[in-house]
């Protein structure tokens, strides 16, 4: 057990710094003192499961030995070089993910994490392009920077308002819950939403519009991915009116939704620009990157990319991202990812017959979510859109932590995304957690 306790760390952690998205009065944090695979201690020596990676990013799991060492050495190395400077693992990294990113896409320009990915993947569209224009869907999280945040469709972007003014939102897929869908398939729904993107577009003058940028695989919006016909209706647009495709793969990158990326669900798009961070590097060293096509990086060959930071390409963060890339394929994870998330999605389906508050388990790979329903015909959430959690959503999360599994609960959604490493054995464990928790929703139902 570690010298500080829990209520010593938080009480510290509460005296002198500041917290995420929280009033500081109502911050209250678990600690961590130890990581190993898919668990992590507190202070007082409680084991939970890390039912959500951590922030979805620790895809390796906690402590992997060879990250630490190929980070310590790194260290031993060259620890920094700043960005005019050819490293080694800068080089090799980057080479990596030319062969893991779908086809076309070349050079990297990296960054420390999601939010500048973003804000330089939106610079580089607008200066390749020539026009200013950002479309993105309402319901997306893009990070927390200005122009990141205001480019999200989430709702916290509207504590920021009104922001930078060249971005544009737009209706994206909810096949649950979106109007559109009422009375229809899921492709039917699809098929109005892209018409109704591709009317944005008519209005917003496709000749101004640079980019639309959509998460690979929707993430902490909801899992709201739309389906084969939506991505392949979004193809058809972009190279109609000659916009970029800019695939978000902060959250969906590197394994989470059982392929490498999100998009790779959809073969026949192929994004222009690719954002990638949290998986990575699996959070061990803060990293992000933009990976362009080659057609764009031919374009900054004669033009200037005006585009730098302090810490762009950082040694530590690209050996991490080295080591992070040969575990993925030494341990076969990507695999293991889509497997075991087939285990974890049944396993979630399977709670709907004994809890009447479970309203629809999606996702893909070990990125999934439950939305916690009042009543399974009328769908009304649990607890509502942009508000604090609901007295019913407050227990299930009570109950989640009190029984050992650290995960994500926001407005009715539970979030189940652990590391890659889980194995069958460990996802019964938090499935029997989640029984627990759910049992105290059902009271609220009608
Ligand atoms: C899709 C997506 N893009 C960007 C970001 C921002 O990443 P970061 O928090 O590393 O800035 C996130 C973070 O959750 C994300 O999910």
């Amino acid at each position: 057990m570690s010298k500080t306790s829990h209520s010593d760390l938080v009480k510290a952690n509460k005296a002198h710094t500041l917290a995420s998205w929280t009033s500081q009065r109502d911050w209250n944090p678990n600690s961590m003192v130890r990581g190993e695979g898919v668990y992590f201690w507190d202070g007082d020596g409680k084991r939970y499961i890390d039912w959500s990676s951590q922030l979805f990013n620790v895809n390796v799991g906690h402590g992997h030995p060879h990250l630490i060492k190929t980070i310590q050495e790194q260290a031993g190395q060259v620890c920094y070089a700043y960005p005019g400077i050819a490293t080694d693992a800068r080089a090799r990294l980057a080479k990596m993910l030319r062969d893991i990113t779908p086809e076309g896409l070349g050079k990297s320009f990296f960054t420390l994490g999601g939010a500048d990915a973003v804000e330089n993947a939106m610079k580089i569209a607008r200066l390749y392009t020539g026009r200013q224009k950002i479309l993105t869907r309402y319901r997306s999280y893009h990070g927390a920077t200005f122009g990141a945040m205001v480019a999200g469709g989430d709702p916290r972007r509207l504590a920021n308002e009104p922001g930078v003014p060249w971005v544009v939102h737009f209706h994206g897929p909810y096949a649950y819950r979106n109007p559109v869908y009422r009375e229809r398939s899921e492709e039917q729904g699809d098929e109005i939403i892209a018409d109704l993107l591709e009317e944005t577009i008519h209005y917003e003058g496709p000749e101004y519009i640079a980019a639309l940028m959509l998460e690979g695989y929707s993430g902490s919006s909801g899992i709201l991915q739309g389906g084969e016909v939506f991505w392949k209706r979004v193809q058809e647009i972009c190279d109609t009116y000659g916009i970029l495709l800019i695939a978000d793969e902060v959250m969906s990158g590197f394994g989470r939704t059982g392929k490498w990326f999100g998009i790779d669900h959809y073969p026949s798009v192929k994004p222009d620009i690719m954002t990638l961070a949290k998986g990575l590097t699996s959070g061990y060293v803060p990293l992000g990157a933009v990976v362009v096509t080659d057609k764009i990086a031919d374009h900054f060959e004669e033009n200037t990319l005006w585009c730098g930071l302090t810490y762009s390409a950082h040694t530590l963060g690209c050996a991490a991202g080295i080591a992070n890339i040969e575990v993925y394929e030494e341990e076969r994870l990507i695999e293991r990812a889509a497997k075991m998330g087939k285990v974890l999605a049944a396993g979630l389906e399977k709670l709907a017959d004994s809890h009447p508050c479970l309203g629809e388990v999606r996702g893909a790979g070990l990125h999934q979510v439950i939305e916690i329903v009042k009543n399974r015909d009328t769908r009304e959430p649990m607890g509502g859109f942009n508000q604090p959690l609901s007295e019913p959503m407050r227990k299930v999360a009570a109950s989640l932590r009190e029984n050992g599994v650290s995960t994500f609960v926001r407005w009715n959604w539970v979030f189940s995304a652990p590391p890659l490493v889980i194995s069958e054995e460990q996802i019964a464990d938090g499935l029997a957690i989640i029984d627990k928790a759910l049992a105290q929703a059902d009271p609220y139902c009608e």
